[in-house]
């Protein structure tokens, strides 16, 4: 079985001056949580996810050789402009995967970062932003190392990004991402996403996600914390079984097309997630009022039309609206009359099942 010590690069030339590198990696939307972590990322149970399309990171990564190899060195830059707050991320990120990539204080970077999606829009960007900088630093590894297979490639790449941050590393492919070791799905690993093993049922090819943008505050508890308290949980372990249920659960449904089985399993994990934040010491709610609101109106419009639409959440008041492609035209209409007022200043984002991170 594949270790962590296998990604350790030790082997390589610096061969290369200075270049650079563009990437952009996507969100994902995760249908069964990741929600508790054991020391350096490491999930507490399984998870899957949706690779989005439209809410992307673009990252252009500079580097030049450096004399002085004693600590790392690198500009951060967001839209073109100096970013200082975003650089103790940053340095502890690079701190994290030195001893997998030990070339990094060879290097000096510019890095070079933008969303598509509204800047403090409350749609978590560290999971696009750490899998876009992950696929440009082993573009530089590529470089040392030319011998690198594709499959290493994605496979480190996605290491990294969970390094940076955990659900990033379901960012760096598409369309269906799976990470945490379970019993059913071939290959499937705690260090780093795997694509969906087996091939999904067109009932969820081009399945839409519209992000209804309810509030779009600083996080109350950032996921770090709420990560962390599923330590003392008392209800985790029989949470992490049942992540490890829903997941079989899940893959049976990607596989036969059961829209109306999925909508079940994506609904409870949605509202399990949120229900252990409530019953953890301290406990909180991240919900709002107009999460309530739009949760009830999806119900509701789901009982009277028959037509398979229904919600996720991620650590936060956003909700995700998922539904099959062919009900785009009905979905979008009922949420233009009857969601967007509960959405702060009438936003909401557009997206659908995408295929992970792009060279540009
Ligand atoms: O990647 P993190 O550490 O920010 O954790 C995110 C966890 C959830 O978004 C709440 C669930 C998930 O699986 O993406």
């Amino acid at each position: 079985m594949i270790s962590e010590k296998d990604f350790i690069t030790s082997n390589y030339t610096l061969s290369v001056d200075n270049g650079d590198f563009i990437w952009s990696a996507p969100s994902n939307i995760a249908l069964v949580k990741y929600w508790g972590k054991k020391d350096k990322q490491i999930p507490a149970n399984p998870s899957i996810s949706f690779t989005l399309n439209n809410c992307k990171t673009i990252t252009k990564m500079a580097f030049a050789k450096k004399e002085n190899d004693r600590d790392f060195s690198f500009d951060l830059l967001f839209e073109g402009k100096p970013k200082e707050d975003f650089k103790p991320k940053i340095q502890k990120f690079l701190e994290r995967i030195f001893e997998y990539c030990p070339y990094l204080k060879d290097f000096h970077f510019t890095i070079d970062t933008e969303n598509t999606f509204p800047h403090s829009s409350g749609i978590a960007s560290s999971a696009s932003g750490m899998a876009a900088l992950a696929m440009n630093i082993m573009s530089l590894e590529k470089k040392l190392c030319p011998e690198m297979t594709d499959d290493f490639f994605f496979q480190k790449a996605s290491l990294l990004a969970r390094l940076g941050s955990g659900s990033a590393c379901r960012s760096v492919k598409g369309e269906v991402v799976v990470w945490g070791n379970h019993a059913e799905i071939k290959d499937s690993s705690d260090l780093f996403g795997v694509e969906f093993p087996s091939a999904v049922h067109a009932n969820f090819k081009n399945y839409q996600d519209t992000i209804l943008l309810v509030d779009k505050g600083e996080k109350q508890v950032s996921s770090t914390v709420g990560h962390d308290l599923m330590h003392d949980h008392p209800f985790a372990e029989r949470r992490f079984t049942q992540a490890h249920e829903n997941l079989s659960k899940i893959k049976a449904v990607l596989e036969n097309g059961n829209v109306e089985e999925f909508i079940k399993i994506v609904e409870s994990e949605a509202l399990t997630l949120h229900a252990m934040m409530m019953t953890s010491m301290p406990y909180f709610i991240l919900m709002k009022p107009n999460t309530l609101e739009i949760i009830n109106a999806i119900w509701k419009f789901r009982n009277e039309t028959g037509i398979p639409v229904c919600f996720t959440l991620d650590a936060g008041a956003n909700v995700h609206v998922l539904y099959p492609e062919y009900t785009k035209e009905k979905v979008l209409e009922f949420i233009k009359s009857k969601l967007v007022g509960y959405c702060q200043n009438g936003q909401y984002i557009c997206d659908e099942i995408g295929h992970g991170a792009m060279s540009i």
